[in-house]
Parts: C-alpha cells; structure tokens; sequence
C-alpha cells in the first residue's frame, strides 16, 4: 500500500501549548487519519521565524503519527496566514464579503508561501506516495507541486464552503486559483452545495466541461474529478474519551453547577462565521419572550480565542463580551447568571462530559464548512435520555442532520421559538430524533471519510 503525505497548514502538535481547543475541525479529523493509514503530516509548526530557512523538524507523536513542520517568517504569517488566507479567503468562502480585505501583498505572500511548502515537501515525497492537501490555505499548492515534477497521485479536501459563483468572482485573479484545481486528481468538497457551486463556476466562467455523472471537470486537457465527502468525527475514539475520569468529572461538575436548571451549551472557536453574537441575541429574544422561564435554563458558551491578530476577530470578540454582559446585567439574580462564557479552549474528554450534562445543544453558525460540534454532541448523548440538537440551516452538517432542530441563525425569534420547544419536548420526540442522527454520525464517521477519499484517489486514472 503506498505511504499517505498529507499537508496541511495546522498540524496537530499533541500537548503543544494552547492546543486544546483551538485548533478546530481539520486537525483532529486528520489526525485520527493518519494514526490509521500511517504516513506523514507536513505542515507549518505555528513558530515564526524573520528569515525563513526551510529547515525541517520531524517527530513522531505518541501515538504514532510522524509529523515534519517548518518554521514561516514573520512576513509570511502576516500575508499568507493573516492576510490572504484568514482575512481574504475565509471570509468571502464564509458569504462574508463585507469583512473580505483584498491587497496585492496578501496575494503574493500566499503565492510565495505556497512555493514555500513545494520546496520544502518535495524531498520527503517518494515515488508511490499518495499526496493529500488540506484547505483554502494551500489551495494552488498541487500546481507548484507540479510545476517541481511530482507526478504522485495528488488529492485536495477544502474544508470549508465554496461560495456562489456571483461572489466569488468578486476576489481579483479567481480565475487563475480555480486553474490551480485543475492540476490535483481529486477535489473534494463537504457536501453537495459546496460542490454545486464549484461545478457552476467552471461550467459559467472558465466554459469548462463538467461531466455530471463523474464530477469530471475537463478545460483545455486538463481535469479532475469534483466529489462530496462529507467530513465525520473519529466515532469510537471519541466514545472512548467519554469513557474516562476526566469525562465524568467534566459531566459531575456541570450537573452539580446547574441543579435543577437544563444546560444548554454552545462549543465554538470565537469566529464570525459561528453567529455567536446573533447567538446571543436569540438567548435574549427567549428571555424576552419567555420571561417565566429565566429560572430554567442556564447557557454555557465556550469559546476559545482564534486567530487573534486579525482585526474582525477582536471585533467579533468585544461585540460578544458587550451582548453577554448586557443580557446577564439585565437577567442576573443574587443565585442566577443566564450565561457563562468561558473564553478558554477544552479537551475533548472534558467536552464530551460538557455534552452529556446539557440537555440542548446549541449550533447556529451563520456559514460552516460542516461543524464537528454538531456530530460530537450527538455522539456524547445519554441513549436512554438524549438531549436536544439546534443546528443551523447554513451549516454543512444540515444535509446530514435533517432530524435536528433545523433553525436559520439570523433569526432571534427562530432561535428563541427552538430553545422553547427543545425545553418541552418529550422524551419519545428526543429520542426518536437522537435515533435518526446518531446514525449519520455514527456510520459516516472520519474512518469511512478517509477510506473513502483515498479509495477513490488511488483508482483514479491520471492525466499524464
Ligand atoms: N474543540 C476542542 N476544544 C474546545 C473547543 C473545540 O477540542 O475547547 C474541538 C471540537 O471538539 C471540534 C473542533 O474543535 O472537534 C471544532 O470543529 P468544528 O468543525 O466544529 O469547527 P472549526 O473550529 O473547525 O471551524
Ligand atoms: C477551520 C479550518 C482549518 C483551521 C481551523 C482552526 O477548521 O478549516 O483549516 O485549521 O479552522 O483555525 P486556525 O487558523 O487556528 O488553524
């Protein structure tokens, strides 16, 4: 079986500092990846440098996944990962052209940063290995690699939406980073929206030839094939993380610090695209609407910090401070505080015991490439007594989680009129949705998505 090199910008460094809970969706899906197929995880260390050297730093975790970091330089951080990535990209994939910066520099410190990754990556790549590149961040990284003659089998998995074509034409040289899709094998997509809009694009603006059976997307010689693939959680392993100390414990506090009061709970890297604030203001149309029923409930919002550099992310965290302060300064009792927000990351042991202690699962992001969150609260439920979902319309994971309390996150009065009737539902109602979505989560977990991923890499027939 030929070696798996994945390459992604984050890579999860076990019991790195601050490495839990910020590093989201893409590391730990990977991570659970690799410690199945083997192979290695290239990507950049999160250090920062003020030349870059291309040195190389291998090591192999506990639990046998070998990972080979660099360093970037200061420069590179600020136009590759704050700049083009995270300040243009991420928001105009998230719908959110409002926040999109636009500037040259941006564009050429992720071309350069780009290149950066080729050179280094090349060495470690041998002639079987099957190549795999993660997100909006390395986006043009097959064509360098190309470009160097790697003639491997190169697969791409973006982890995030694919905008409708009338935004996305509005990011300056669109045509030119979609052409760099072209040299991977297989592109892979979240779920069928995300997927739809790729295929308009190329169909609509580069007069592609788009094969609708094979997802085959054919322009001047060139092609590769467009799939879905819905990214899952690490089922058995999560399950296992709930079966410890740590679990428990996370549970037995949360219990005995609401008493009587249902939890509800929200799990979210601070980011715009998660509607925290919007969130909020649901939390407070509820109080409003709903006044005898303060003294139910209690929210927990945890929401560690993420890419702090970045101007619309202290934004987004001062306006939710504002907003939370707000309700609980107009809700609070001597013996009552609506809302806890607590601003720190959490292991997934702990979470999990999160989980189970909230009776209501809060999920509304106002755009996500599919939501992790969703599918771990699920798997965290009691069978016997299952708590409720209320998931977002926009995020990738609706398509799957149909059986959820289906909600559109811009509406106060729909996020207000859910934690009602999640608060009321019955235990036959409960469970019989928990049936439904226990299922998705459990059988279409990040295994299959691997298996599934490369399965289809390695039967595909090359260009060359
Ligand atoms: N997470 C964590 N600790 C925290 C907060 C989040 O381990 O304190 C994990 C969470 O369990 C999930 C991931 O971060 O696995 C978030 O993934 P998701 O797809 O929901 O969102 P992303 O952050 O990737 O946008
Ligand atoms: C999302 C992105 C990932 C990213 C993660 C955390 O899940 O799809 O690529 O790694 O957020 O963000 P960060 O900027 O801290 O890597």
């Amino acid at each position: 079986m030929s070696r798996l090199i994945v390459i992604s910008n984050r890579v999860a460094v076990p019991k790195a500092r601050g490495a839990a809970g910020a590093q989201g969706g893409l590391a730990g899906a990977l991570n659970s990846a690799l410690k199945k197929n083997g192979g290695i995880w290239f990507g950049w260390s999160g250090g920062e440098c003020e030349e870059y050297t291309g040195d190389i730093n291998i090591r192999r975790s506990a639990d046998g996944v070998t990972t080979a970091t660099m360093d970037l330089a200061k420069q590179d951080v600020d136009e590759y990962y704050n700049g083009y990535a995270n300040s243009t990209l991420w928001p105009l994939f998230h719908y959110r052209i409002d926040l999109t910066e636009y500037d040259r520099e941006f564009g050429k410190g992720y071309e350069r940063t780009n290149e950066r990754f080729a050179e280094s990556v090349q060495p470690l790549i041998e002639p079987d290995d099957m190549v795999w590149v993660h997100d909006y961040h390395l986006i043009p990284l097959g064509e360098r690699l190309r470009a160097r003659g790697i003639r491997n089998k190169i697969g791409f998995f973006l982890h995030i939406p694919w905008p409708p074509t009338r935004l996305f034409v509005s990011l300056p040289f669109h045509e030119r980073l979609v052409r760099t899709m072209l040299h991977y094998d297989i592109v892979g997509f979240q779920n069928n929206e995300w997927l739809e809009s790729f295929l308009h694009y190329c169909r609509k603006e580069l007069g592609a030839e788009v094969d609708e059976d094979t997802g085959r997307v054919t322009l001047e010689g060139r092609s590769c094939i467009a799939r879905a693939y819905p990214i899952g959680i690490d089922y058995d392993h999560f399950m296992e993380k709930g079966d410890t100390g740590e679990a428990r414990n996370a549970q037995q506090r949360m219990v005995s610090s609401t008493r009587r009061r249902t939890a509800m709970i929200g799990v979210d890297r601070l980011d715009y695209s998660k509607g925290l604030p919007e969130r909020i203001d649901g939390i407070g149309r509820f109080f409003d609407r709903f006044p005898e029923r303060v003294r139910d409930l209690v929210y927990i919002q945890i929401a560690p910090p993420s890419r702090e550099d970045i101007g619309s992310y202290q934004h987004i965290r001062a306006t939710l401070e504002q907003k939370t302060g707000q309700i609980n300064g107009a809700r609070s009792e001597v013996d009552l505080v609506p809302i806890r927000y607590v601003n720190k990351g959490h292991s997934q042991e702990e979470l999990f015991g999160f989980y189970r202690a909230a009776k209501i699962g809060l999920v509304t992001p106002l755009r996500d490439g599919m939501n992790l969150v969703a599918k771990e609260y699920v798997a965290a439920q009691d069978p016997e007594d299952p708590g409720v979902l209320i998931l977002s319309r926009f995020a990738g994971a609706a398509e799957q989680m149909q059986d959820a309390l289906l909600i559109n996150p811009h509406s106060r009065d729909d996020i207000a009129h859910a934690i009602n009737k999640a608060l009321d539902m019955p235990l036959e109602e409960r469970k019989a949705r928990y049936e439904s979505l226990i299922k998705t989560v459990r059988d279409d977990n990040v295994i299959d998505w691997t298996e599934n991923f490369i399965g289809d890499l390695e039967a595909v027939v090359c260009d060359d």
